[in-house]
């Protein structure tokens, strides 16, 4: 069996698509399960981007430090590689991964470069890289729409210079199967020094070909996959690991490959992604989707009990997807929480797990049946009130109807001092957040608002979620609680802690 290298770039081509950014703390504790999955390379960010980009890449590399490499992404400019080249020091395992257009349509419109400058660009790239680490990648970007002789003097260029791993990307989704095996298969026979290199594959979901074209390119030689968990990731997406993995462990005859992957880890990683970034996978979505081991039909229903294989290809165990599963209610104790939040591979320390199991026997009290989105959405909760700043919200009265204006009081502590403060407005969310406002003597903005049941039924938890702005800084944060003006404001306080906090260590930068 052929190993090949499953490289994650969740964290920065899945990243930077809209509505899935994370601030530092939620990249961390991303990258931590990453490697707890097993994937070979964690791609944590795109240094010179941001502070927070860079900030990310230094805490990853610092926590899962010889557990994974860490992958930083720069362009061909010194200064991108400097920046990444610092975020990655001390780092066990470091990689700095560089990258240059070169098709003809990027070099004339986007470049204004002439073939020659970009060569001497990725050469020089490439280069100043090994000075930080010998793990040095190059990406020709937009590869599959570039000419191949071309291509082929580019490969030859940067494996020279000392490129250890060679990527050729389908940036704009635009390859189909066959024609991505023969440019893998061409580079191989055409660049003899590309059999002592990793050729690498990163295909992207326009045509929702990403996975396809990735298995052909693995077919015809490539030793190197890039993907996201739940397949996120620029436009339509990258193509989604989990399906990568569980194709070639599935047919691993044909393919002749394997991968580092802990596949009972899959479900978990995909759940905590959802949990952080809210954003929920389709439900037929292949591996990770939350019918992808239902059964309906009652003919299927009927041969799954009789034998699983029959309308079953994967067991649900296999990636994490329990057959069992522990109900948790109001009888139950720290032990059964504890073994469920293990179940669910969630892995807190001993004060987050007393808060969390604290608010668990809250809702449990409240609640029939404790789901385990209700439980993810509490852990969260737990460990982000942990990791809480100057501002915590002790207790929110308010009255609200249909004929009276809505009023709030809020009991904070704010800086170890209790303060109480009221306010007036239309709604009860408008009354809270003024009245906390007050309390802080900040006077934010709620520029975004939304609000998700976790679980079926009119007791469901409500997951709130918000993005405040306070001068020139912005803040995401959410809180969940069966109260949605509760989770409003706890949201909304978790925000102006991040806000009070010094730029560097605030979740984003207004940008
Ligand atoms: O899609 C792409 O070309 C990329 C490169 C930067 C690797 O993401
Ligand atoms: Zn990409």
């Amino acid at each position: 069996m052929r190993r090949i290298v499953i490289f994650d770039t969740t964290l920065r081509d899945g990243e930077q698509s809209p509505g899935f950014s994370m601030n530092v703390s939620e990249k961390v504790t991303l990258a931590e399960q990453l490697a707890r999955l097993g994937v070979d390379v964690i791609e944590a960010g795109f240094p010179v981007a941001s502070n927070a980009d860079f900030e990310a890449v230094r805490e990853v590399a610092r926590v899962v430090s010889g557990k994974a490499v860490v992958a930083a992404l720069c362009r061909t400019k010194i200064q991108d590689i400097d920046r990444a080249g610092e975020a990655l020091k001390g780092t066990a395992r470091a990689r700095i991964h560089t990258f240059i257009a070169t098709s003809e349509l990027h070099l004339q419109h986007k470049l204004k470069m002439s073939r020659d400058e970009v060569i001497q660009a990725a050469v020089a790239a490439v280069k100043h890289a090994r000075k930080y680490t010998d793990d040095v990648e190059f990406s020709a970007e937009d590869a599959t729409r570039s000419d191949r002789e071309y291509l082929c003097r580019v490969v030859e260029a940067v494996i020279a210079a000392g490129a250890r791993t060679v990527n050729l990307p389908d940036t704009v989704g635009n390859t189909v199967p066959w024609e991505y095996s023969a440019l893998m298969k061409e580079i191989l026979t055409r660049v003899s020094s590309a059999a002592g290199i990793t050729l690498s594959v990163h295909c992207h979901n326009d045509l929702g070909l990403a996975v396809a074209n990735s298995l052909e390119a693995v077919r015809a030689g490539a030793g190197q996959v890039e993907c996201t968990i739940n397949g996120i990731g620029e436009r339509a997406g990258n193509a989604a690991l989990e399906e990568i993995v569980m194709a070639v462990k599935h047919r691993a005859a044909e393919f002749g490959v394997e991968t580092s992957v802990k596949t009972e880890e899959i479900i978990p990683t995909s759940s905590l992604l959802v949990e952080i970034t809210g954003i929920p996978v389709q439900p037929n979505k292949a591996v990770v989707g939350k019918n992808a081991f239902a059964h309906e039909a009652g003919i299927h229903q009927h041969g799954v009990i009789a034998k699983a294989e029959t309308y079953e290809i994967l067991r649900p165990e296999s990636v994490g997807a329990r057959g069992t599963r522990l109900h948790l209610g109001k009888h139950s104790g720290r032990h059964a929480f504890r073994r469920k939040l293990v179940e669910m591979g969630v892995d807190l320390d001993e004060e987050s797990f007393e808060k969390s199991f604290e608010r668990f026997k809250d809702l449990a009290d409240r609640l029939k049946n404790v789901s385990d989105e209700d439980l993810r959405s509490i852990v969260g909760a737990g460990a982000a009130a942990a990791a809480a700043g100057p501002f915590i919200l002790e207790h929110l009265q308010f009255t609200s109807g249909t004929d009276i204006v809505s009023h709030a009081t809020v009991t904070m502590k704010v800086r170890e001092e209790t303060v109480v403060r009221s306010a007036w407005a239309y709604g009860p969310v408008e009354a809270a957040c003024k009245a906390i406002d007050q309390a802080c003597g900040m006077t934010a903005r709620l520029l975004d608002y939304s609000v998700r049941a976790t679980s079926a039924g009119k007791d469901a938890m409500g997951e709130v979620r918000v993005t405040v702005e306070f001068e020139t800084r912005k803040a995401d944060a959410w809180a969940s609680s069966v109260n949605i003006i509760e989770a409003s404001a706890r949201a909304y306080t978790m925000a102006l802690n991040r806000l009070s906090t010094p730029a560097s260590a605030a979740s984003r930068a207004a940008n």
